[in-house]
């Protein structure tokens, strides 16, 4: 049997795709361990997930360092300590910078609500449903400098009903983010061990 995978999942928010992570490696789908959990928002919600899976958490405040670069050298640090071979943002609102993408060459990977290159940044369901698209769904890519851009790695699609609000709408691509962000962890941390 390999060694599970050195994660780091990053986050901002309430922590769903975190705890989809976790619930898939309990369950045996992905052979990772989340070894740390960093926010950029010291209050976010899904740092609470992590304490209770007894996983280390830190609540980073961006604005309390000299600079985002300072920020990043001890984003980088923790990473380090904690002996990270991959990066998984899920929910981390935030550009990542040079000193993060250099320390973790193409092992950085986001997820995003939406069909990517459609909708990139912020308020995706509005649009996508002020616009009238058809179909919606969720996108896994490796991160690099630009916002929510570099190669994609996986997409899940969901029809966009005419009844839909941002509600039901986010709801029904949660429900592929869920699912889809373990997969992608799996298959990468199988590539891995195969090297
Ligand atoms: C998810 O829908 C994720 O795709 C999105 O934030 C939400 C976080 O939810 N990420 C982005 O918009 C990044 N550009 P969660 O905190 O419950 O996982």
């Amino acid at each position: 049997m390999t060694k599970p995978l050195p994660i780091a999942v990053f986050i901002s928010g309430r922590g769903s795709n975190l705890q989809a992570i976790l619930n898939a490696i309990e369950s045996g789908l992905v052979s990772a361990q989340v070894k740390v959990v960093i926010s950029d928002r010291p209050g976010a919600l899904g740092l609470e997930c992590a304490q209770k899976n007894h996983i280390p958490a830190y609540g980073l405040d961006v604005t309390s360092f000299d600079s985002k670069r300072d920020y990043e050298c001890e984003v980088v640090r923790l990473l380090h300590i904690h002996g990270v071979e991959l990066v998984v943002l899920a929910g981390y609102m935030r550009i990542v910078s040079e000193t993060l993408l250099q320390a973790y060459l193409n092992k950085i990977i986001n997820i995003h609500p939406s069909l990517l290159p459609a909708f990139k940044g912020l308020h995706t369901h509005e649009r996508a449903l002020k616009l009238g698209v058809k179909f919606s769904g969720c996108t896994v890519h490796y991160v690099n400098e630009g916002l929510d851009e570099g190669q994609i790695i996986a997409q899940a699609v969901v029809p966009v009903l005419p009844s839909d609000t941002v509600e039901t709408l986010s709801e029904r691509v949660l429900k592929e983010e869920h699912r889809l962000l373990p997969e992608v962890i799996q298959s990468i941390a199988l590539d891995i061990s195969r090297r």
